[in-house]
């Protein structure tokens, strides 16, 4: 009895310092320092390139939908900037985590930060203080002359002078950005311009590098990675709706779409009220953007929609 008395004594002694131990480790990494390079991307005041980062912004890259809590495609179709103040929050089983105030602003925006600073957020998915950029943007991949179009313009944007609402991680948050969350950076070699035209190529580009389309219409774990064909669809969205499958399979969704039709969807935007799909900013890609998109999906490898238990 004293012996067992005293085991479950110990035992107890071990568990608390185990606990303590990883809460201890758990807190001190919760700010983890990264080093990454920073990029030689610099600002340009040339009408063309800061109007080439608007319609990078507000079409396929879809800033506006995450950094902005305003009537945007108002605003968009009246010809008027959209304030891309951030606290846009992101509801995840590990919490709620908000978008960045990326105006000008040089107390709560990204005007105190140099370009090489904004350039290394988006490219190395490293924040200016060293802390790790949560991977919610797949720009790591930008061409150079893409990246200096998107920051030319994020400096034009007025300043707006609201600080974003702290990221708010649950125990699982914490855990998990202790020990699993990396910065993020290029998965091949960063060209200097990617030439826009109607090829698959371009296409491929586009989807990966700057819309995401695989990030939603590819099944993958909560942490990200990739479990499912590519493009077939079956991704559980936040809101409980679940991605179509857009390969050339006849169990797709868009099988049999020609080039002018799958144009002509986009061309609609938004037909179902709270769908994920950044329908108002995609609506806004050019006829070239949305050719080479259709081009390469019809390169994809053909997989079968998965039916989905009720
Ligand atoms: C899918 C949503 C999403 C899209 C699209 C998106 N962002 Fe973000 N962005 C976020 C979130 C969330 C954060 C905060 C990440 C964090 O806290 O680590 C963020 C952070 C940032 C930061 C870091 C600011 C800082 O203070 O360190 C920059 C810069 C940024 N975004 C720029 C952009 C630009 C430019 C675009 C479009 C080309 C864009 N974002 C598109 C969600 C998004
Ligand atoms: C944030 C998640 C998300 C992203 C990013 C996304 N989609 Fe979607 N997509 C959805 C969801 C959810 C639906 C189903 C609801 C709907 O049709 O709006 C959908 C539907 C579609 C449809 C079927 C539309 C119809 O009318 O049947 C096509 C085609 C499509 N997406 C293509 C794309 C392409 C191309 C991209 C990248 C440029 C992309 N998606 C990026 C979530 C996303």
């Amino acid at each position: 009895m004293k012996k067992l008395k005293r085991i479950l004594k110990w035992t107890g002694i071990i568990l608390l310092v185990l606990v303590t131990g990883t809460a201890i480790v758990t807190a001190s990494r919760q700010n983890m320092k990264y080093d990454a390079p920073y990029p030689e991307i610099h600002a340009s005041k040339d009408s063309a390139v800061i109007s080439k980062g608007r319609h990078i912004a507000n079409a396929i890259a879809h800033c506006n939908d995450c950094h902005s809590k305003s009537n945007n495609d108002s605003l968009l179709s009246l010809g008027q900037d959209v304030p891309l103040s951030g606290g846009v929050g992101f509801t995840l089983p590990v919490g709620t985590i908000y978008s960045a105030n990326i105006t000008s602003d040089s107390t709560y925006g990204i005007g105190k930060f140099t370009d090489p600073e904004v350039a290394r957020v988006l490219r190395y998915g490293v924040h200016p203080d060293g802390t790790v950029v949560y991977d919610f943007m797949p720009f790591h991949n930008l061409s150079d002359e893409d990246l200096i179009a998107v920051l030319s313009y994020l400096r034009t944007q007025k300043a707006v002078s609201t600080p974003k609402p702290a990221n708010d991680l649950n125990l699982m948050g914490n855990l998990v950005k202790a020990f699993l969350i990396k910065p993020v950076g290029p998965s091949e070699k960063i060209q200097a311009a990617v030439k826009p035209d109607s090829t698959a190529e371009y296409g491929k580009y586009l989807v990966y590098n700057v819309g995401n389309c695989n990030g939603c219409h590819t099944e993958r774990t909560l942490s990200g990675v990739y479990t499912g064909e590519p493009f077939a669809g079956g991704n559980m969205m936040p809101n409980g709706m679940v991605t179509p499958n857009i390969t050339p399979d006849s169990s797709s969704r868009i099988f049999g779409w020609t080039q002018q039709s799958f144009i002509d969807r986009f061309r609609k935007g938004k037909l179902i009220p709270n769908t994920e799909m950044p329908w108002n900013s995609f609506k806004r890609m050019d006829d070239v953007e949305l050719k080479a998109i259709y081009q390469f999906l019809q390169t994809v490898k053909p997989a079968k929609t998965k039916l989905i238990p009720h």
